[in-house]
């Protein structure tokens, strides 16, 4: 046996002890934790701070029947300042009152347009007088609203907003269609084909700014409702 020859098998050995250990230490160690793992330390400081005493948002709660922890709002509830967005004919004469403080631009008044050709134009006709393709082929037995007659040439913004919210009588609501600002803008551009046709002045006006497409819809309500907020409010 030479001396190199001697050198080498010590180092072999050397080589195997260190991969027999570190793969020892690595089983070893997996095994504390694996499969299931252990959730529970043996000790805890404060137990209630680390399982929660209430019921967590989204967990399931066997106080209630249906089980849900987060509780949904009492039925009939509304969202405060919303309240004009709700009323409908029957309720209070309120509801003519509602009306929006948006404002739009050139831009909105032509999509305005654009959205009533394409939702309204088939029964009040494209130039607004209750004619459209659905009530003169004989269709349609209901007349539609001619908004150039005196009848409808001064109605309140508020009761137009409730017709298109809610239907009326053979119109059928139009409220999963148009979201707030573009039931607004409808109405607008109506104002002011209304307005160019013997109608009231046209309020809406034309801003010149555009209105954020994420609207908020307490707007038109705030201009009413909110007055009485306000005051409560100083008062706190
Ligand atoms: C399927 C046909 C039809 C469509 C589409 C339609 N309407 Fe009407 N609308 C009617 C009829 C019919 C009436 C008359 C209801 C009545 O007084 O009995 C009416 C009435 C109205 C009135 C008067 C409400 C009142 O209090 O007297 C407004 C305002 C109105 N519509 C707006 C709209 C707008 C805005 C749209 C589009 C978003 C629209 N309508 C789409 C058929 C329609």
């Amino acid at each position: 046996m030479t001396f190199e020859f001697l050198l080498f098998t010590l180092n072999m050995n050397k080589i195997k002890s260190i991969v027999v250990v570190s793969l020892g230490l690595t089983l070893g160690l997996a095994s504390c934790d694996s499969g299931n793992m252990r959730r529970t330390p043996g000790h805890i400081y404060a137990p209630d701070m680390t399982y929660s005493v209430a019921y967590d948002a989204y967990t399931s709660n066997p106080n209630f029947s249906d089980s849900l922890t987060s509780r949904k709002p009492v039925e009939g509830a509304i969202a405060r300042g919303h309240l004009y967005d709700h009323l409908k004919e029957g309720d209070t004469t309120a509801y003519k009152t509602y009306t929006t403080s948006m404002r739009f631009n050139a831009d909105e008044l032509k999509e305005g347009g654009r959205l009533f050709n394409i939702y309204c134009g088939i029964c009040h006709g494209s130039n607004l007088d209750g004619q459209g393709p659905l009530f003169a082929s004989g269709k349609f037995a209901s007349m539609p609203a001619n908004f150039k007659d005196a009848k409808y040439l001064h109605m309140p913004v508020g009761q137009m907003y409730a017709a298109i919210k809610y239907g009326k009588n053979m119109m059928g609501s139009y409220a999963s269609q148009l979201d707030v600002k573009q039931r607004w803008m409808v109405l607008a551009y109506i104002k002011k084909y209304q307005s160019a046709n013997g109608g009231d002045a046209f309020t809406f006006g034309e801003s010149g700014k555009a209105t954020p497409v994420v609207v908020d819809t307490t707007k038109g309500a705030v201009a009413m409702a909110d007055s009485k907020d306000k005051k409560d409010e100083k008062k706190k």
